[in-house]
């Protein structure tokens, strides 16, 4: 009998995920916003989608976590949707830094004096700062109902505790957003683009969430489950691109060999990753490695890419 991919997956899944758990033990839950140290070291969780609606999860993938990173994927696309390509171009740059993510290193070698990519938290900050609204409310109720539209769930909602948290010991991208403001390229004032900022990266998810946000992606912006289109397939195209070349950070490299799917991770232990014209996947793991990302999330998606051959390259 010829067993299928889906019902290999089916069978196998939840053993993979239990042999990749241990590895969490090698990895450090973030502590750098106090919220997020509460999260639990060995915790794992996946869930996968196809277009007709069918799923497979295992481990810990009803448990919300919030987005932080994850969500510059999608304010990047909302802020294409409302300005273009060369506005948003304008402000902040296309290339890999090689850097952590929150480095302010780069800030001032750049020429022009923008931040080298919207996925770093510089350029993420940049990009808050152009969504469309009349003020900072207005704005993040877009962002949040974009986000909604993606997951299919009007229930998404803020981790208030996590923003709070973020809000009080966000030091370092508060000092980088002076620096835009100062080179003259944050569209709003530094407080209001902070709490749009931290508001999107404390959106509360589960792997569910994450798995469907990532089918409209793997779809090139239609929701294969309802037949609407929800973003033009050109800012599809961008997002994946910089998902390759910059979403997991300065581990991207190392991602690209290793599983060959555009994917972004964040700080939470969340990565969003999809395998083109298949599936959304969404994956959770709060113990992370150096680079910032899921140490045992980054073993279970590479291990999948590998069995099925799922690298693009
Ligand atoms: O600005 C921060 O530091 C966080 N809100 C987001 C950082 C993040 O998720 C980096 N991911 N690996």
């Amino acid at each position: 009998m010829v067993v299928n991919e889906w019902d290999q997956l089916k069978l196998h899944l939840q053993e993979w995920v239990e042999e990749c758990r241990p590895i969490s033990a090698a990895g450090k839950v973030a502590e750098y916003i106090p919220e997020l140290s509460k999260a639990r070291q060995d915790m794992l969780g996946i869930h996968l989608r196809d277009p007709r609606g069918q799923s497979i999860s295992s481990g810990e993938a009803r448990t919300g976590f919030t987005m932080q990173s994850i969500s510059k994927v999608f304010t990047l696309i909302l802020a294409l949707m409302d300005h273009g390509e060369s506005a948003v171009f304008s402000k902040v740059g296309m290339e890999p830094t090689g850097d952590q993510f929150n480095s302010i290193m780069k800030l001032e070698l750049a020429q022009p004096a923008i931040p080298f990519n919207p996925l770093i938290n510089a350029g993420a900050i940049v990009v808050s700062s152009m969504i469309k609204g009349e003020n900072a409310e207005a704005k993040s109720a877009r962002i949040l109902s974009f986000f909604r539209e993606l997951a299919g769930n009007p229930g998404l909602d803020y981790d208030l505790q996590v923003y709070r948290s973020e809000s009080e010991t966000g030091h370092l991208n508060r000092s980088m957003a002076y620096f835009l403001l100062d080179k003259g390229i944050l569209g709003c004032g530094v407080e209001e683009v902070l709490d749009i900022y931290f508001r999107h990266c404390s959106i509360q998810v589960c792997c569910e969430d994450l798995a469907r946000m990532a089918l409209v992606l793997a779809f090139d912006g239609t929701d294969p489950t309802t037949g609407k289109t929800l973003i033009p397939r050109r800012y599809v195209q961008i997002a994946k691109t910089f998902m390759v070349t910059c979403g997991m950070y300065n581990g991207s490299g190392e991602f690209a060999i290793g599983a060959g799917l555009p994917a972004k991770s964040g700080v939470s232990g969340g990565i969003l990753t999809l395998v083109p014209g298949r599936y959304g996947i969404g994956v959770v793991g709060p113990a992370l490695n150096p680079k910032g990302n899921s140490i045992a999330g980054v073993q279970l998606i590479e291990r999948l890419s590998r069995t099925f051959d799922w690298s693009l390259f």
